[in-house]
């Protein structure tokens, strides 16, 4: 019998749910939260609030696109963290009561292993393209900059990772910062591609060992803006090309040299990147640049699932469950990674 696995994310600003069968994705349906476009950045409670209205319409919708009634499921995978608390309860007790109802079993699922296994999410009709193990992720997001060593769909070292800021952080912290917005990343991404990625210089942290910064190259970025604009009032608006490329090509470079470092030190060539920041076109090409350069082979999840999304919680449950795991009915979900 085939197993349909029904996969619930909310750990952030996304609510979305996701139908697998055997591996395969027949639907991934996903509620962005526009409502803290207005505030700069995500609003917990309001973002609570909005999972909370979303969630049913959202798991209707997916069982629905996927032609799956409630009691085909196998399983329930849901994300336990890290993320949000408020957002996580929602997804954690929405799970908790449909497995009760359906008496059908649950899979708490790590939200930043969804994104390392983002690659091995299957749609027919697309030729599969995953990593083999052991393979590198740089998991690049708002909440999380990691290089991940990943030796099979359950075993992970966390080889090296930010002290401070990550790097979607750093992102976002700009790009509010230059009045472009939230989410700064894909803005940044967008006005990088007119711009001279060479114009401009921002410091470069020295961390030892594997480990990121990014809060030094945000501050160099916000002295450097203060001190030209007190020259030139119209110094952004006349520059804000230019800045968004050098900005960017300074956090692929911080990136890049550790990623670099850790494929040396391991002797790994298999090479992927997960996360919000793994749809950004500087690193992708990069990343492949790297790749030809470095006889890598590295792999680019496909961009719509870069993001938050439930399918990749749905493929990582599926590997849980396989594994014969299931989570008991008094789970709580966990704000960070450190409590897993
Ligand atoms: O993984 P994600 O959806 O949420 C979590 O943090 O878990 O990542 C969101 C982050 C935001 O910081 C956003 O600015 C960044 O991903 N992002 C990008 C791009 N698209 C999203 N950063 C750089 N370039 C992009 N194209």
């Amino acid at each position: 019998m085939a197993d349909i696995i029904l996969g619930i994310e909310s750990s952030c600003d996304d609510t979305s749910a996701a139908v697998l069968r055997d591996g395969y994705l027949l639907s991934n349906v996903i509620a962005s939260q526009d409502v803290h476009k207005a505030y700069g950045g995500v609003v917990p409670e309001l973002a609570s609030r909005a999972h909370q209205q979303n969630i049913v319409p959202v798991v209707s919708e997916a069982l629905s696109r996927a032609g799956v009634k409630p009691a085909d499921l196998t399983a329930i995978a849901f994300t336990r963290g890290p993320g949000l608390l408020g957002s996580l309860l929602v997804g954690t007790s929405f799970a908790k009561a449909l497995s009760l109802s359906l008496d059908v079993p649950m899979v708490m699922v790590n939200h930043l292993q969804g994104h390392i296994l983002a690659n091995f999410i299957r749609e027919e009709g697309v030729e599969p393209d995953e990593p083999q193990f052991p393979y590198l992720c740089l998991l690049v997001s708002g909440g999380n900059s990691q290089i991940v060593r990943v030796d099979s769909p359950l075993e992970y070292t966390i080889l090296g990772q930010t002290i401070d800021d990550a790097v979607g952080e750093a992102f976002d912290k700009c790009s509010k910062m230059m009045g472009l917005g939230y989410p700064g990343g894909p803005v940044i991404d967008r006005l990088a591609k007119e711009g001279d990625p060479e114009r401009f210089t921002f410091a470069k942290p020295q961390i030892p060992g594997l480990d990121y910064s990014f809060s030094g190259v945000k501050t160099s970025l916000l002295y450097f803006v203060r001190d030209e604009m007190a020259k030139d009032p119209d110094f952004m608006e006349k520059n804000k090309a230019d800045i968004c490329a050098s900005f960017q090509k300074t956090l692929i470079d911080i990136l890049m040299s550790k990623l670099i470092r850790a494929a040396k030190q391991t002797g790994i060539r298999q090479v992927t990147i997960g996360g919000g920041v793994s749809a950004n076109s500087g690193l992708r090409d990069r990343l492949v640049a790297e790749g030809q350069k470095r006889h890598w082979k590295t792999f680019l999840p496909p961009r719509k699932f870069t993001t938050d999304n439930a399918a990749m919680i749905a493929v990582a449950g599926w590997f849980h469950y396989k594994a014969g795991e299931r989570a008991p009915l008094d789970v709580a979900p966990v704000s960070r990674l450190s409590e897993f």
